[in-house]
């Protein structure tokens, strides 16, 4: 079997497509569009990719887009400042901070001070809280951007024994609480786990989200299965996924390509989640 390639690149285009339409007709009504603010602070060159490319995402759908860029010597009550003025910001929906943090910042002091409903990442513990509990709020971009990504493509969740590399706080633990509200048996696995093949190989659905290129191989992967590659590692000029697309794509029924898979609808997420909470702002 040669799998069939679950298209990031080609679904969040089109998302992004409905949310600038949706954008421009009630940006006439509401007398101003939907704003996200980025924050990003020091030099660490692939969060400084990261946040051009959302910043970049947000100004093509016809968003209000801020970039503030702070020095890695700033101190963490000045952050704090900077994000409690973007949470009383008339003209911001949405609030993300750029992680990772610089070392010895308090990265959980500086997400609970973003306002809940502003955090379209979905890092506020009251958000994560509200994920774990089942009720509606912001999900984080990358775990939502794969459901939404199997779900178009038509794969069946309920019943699937889904595996998950990854145990972050950002992708592998959320995607575990929607797989399971989704009606599949998760088992997650991480970098203690002992013979990791023997997990990989039970899934239905696998989903690596490490960020070690090449870590799952053919010998990892039940003929037929789901894969869905998270990791994003520079291997030299090239990104590469956690999956070694050449090898899997022979057993597999469904990948992700790497790049064009999961990244652009993390990106497509956070526009919808900027989106919602612009609609629930506004009473729309
Ligand atoms: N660092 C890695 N992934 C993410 C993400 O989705 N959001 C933010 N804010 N930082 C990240």
């Amino acid at each position: 079997m040669v799998a069939k390639l679950l298209n990031g690149k080609q679904l969040a285009e089109k998302i992004r497509n409905d949310l600038a339409e949706k954008a421009a007709s009630l940006s006439a009504r509401v007398g101003r569009p939907p704003g996200l603010a980025a924050i990003l602070v020091g030099e660490d060159s692939a969060s400084q990719l990261y946040v051009s490319k959302k910043h970049q995402a947000c100004q093509e759908a016809g968003f209000h887009s801020e970039l503030i860029q702070l020095s890695a010597s700033i101190s963490q009550d000045e952050i704090l400042k900077k994000v409690r003025d973007l949470n009383r910001a008339a003209t911001i929906d949405g609030i993300l901070v750029q992680l990772p943090l610089p070392k010895g910042m308090d990265e959980n002091a500086v997400l609970e001070t973003v306002a809940p409903e502003k955090d379209v990442d979905g890092f506020h513990p009251q958000n994560l809280g509200k994920l774990m509990a089942g009720q509606a709020g912001f999900v984080a971009a990358t775990p939502k951007g794969v459901m939404r990504l199997l779900q178009e493509y038509g794969v069946k969740i309920a019943g699937k024994h889904v595996v998950i590399v990854g145990r972050s706080t950002i992708v592998g633990k959320p995607l575990a609480l929607l797989m399971l509200q989704a009606d599949a048996t998760v088992t997650v696995c991480h970098s203690k786990t002992k013979n990791l093949k023997e997990f990989t190989k039970q899934a239905d659905i696998l989903v690596a989200a490490v960020g070690k290129a090449g870590l799952i191989t053919a010998d990892h992967v039940k003929d037929g299965a789901v894969v869905v590659d998270v990791g994003t590692s520079r291997v030299g000029t090239k990104l590469k996924g956690d999956v070694d697309f050449d090898s899997v794509k022979q057993t597999a029924s469904w990948i992700t390509p790497v790049p064009g898979g999961v990244g652009p609808m993390t990106i497509a997420m956070l526009l919808e989640n900027t989106f919602d909470a612009y609609v629930t702002k506004n009473k729309l």
